[in-house]
């Protein structure tokens, strides 16, 4: 069977260290509840956009990813673009969130059921997570990503344990898909 890491190294394999950084659409909506500083990690990054522009808004960004392709161009970008940021090569499948009381946890487009109920333990208190995924209604215009990767109605406010939620949208995206998007906090 191809590793989690095989098969996004691949991926990742023609990829480029952009300066441009282009962070999910998701975010950008609800980039009003990020702090101004702090420290930030972001879940399973891919290139590093999301830390990339994280960092580019003042908080310490640490990007974590399976891929150790999407790790170098990452570690690459930021250095093209004098951003400072912390790239960790860690598979979320068998190892828990790294680093603990998190400031921001932020993750989108990427589903691992056990690892989102887990984002509040390494939260700290007052700490704010953003979480952007599709849904399975999302396969009624897209054959990708497949039903495996997609939450089920409702599901994500429920996955976030511990969270206090703050914004829960949930519906045809601007940018296309139907994507399950939530703010949360952990409470004081
Ligand atoms: C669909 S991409 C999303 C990338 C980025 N979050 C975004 O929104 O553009 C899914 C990402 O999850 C990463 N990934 C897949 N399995 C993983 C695992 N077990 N641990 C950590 N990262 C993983 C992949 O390498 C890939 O970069």
């Amino acid at each position: 069977m191809v590793s989690d890491q095989q098969r996004w190294n691949d991926r990742y394999d023609d990829a480029t260290a952009s300066t441009t950084v282009s962070p999910p659409a998701a975010l950008l909506e609800m980039a009003q509840f990020l702090p101004s500083t702090g420290r930030a990690v972001d879940l399973a990054g891919g290139l590093g956009d999301t830390a990339l522009w994280l960092a580019q808004r003042g908080l310490d960004a640490t990007l974590v990813e399976v891929s150790d392709v999407a790790c170098t161009i990452a570690d690459e970008r930021a250095r093209l673009s004098e951003l400072e940021l912390d790239t960790v090569h860690h598979d979320l499948t068998t190892e828990s969130i790294p680093g603990d009381n998190w400031d921001v946890i932020t993750c989108f487009h990427y589903l691992d059921r056990p690892v989102l109920r887990s984002i509040s333990d390494s939260l700290r208190t007052g700490g704010i997570a953003l979480v952007g995924i599709a849904t399975i209604t999302n396969l009624e215009r897209h054959e990708r990503p497949s039903a495996r990767f997609l939450l089920e109605p409702n599901e994500l406010p429920e996955l976030l344990d511990g969270l206090e939620v703050i914004m829960h949208t949930e519906d045809w995206a601007p940018w296309g898909y139907h994507e399950a998007r939530v703010a949360a906090r952990k409470p004081r």
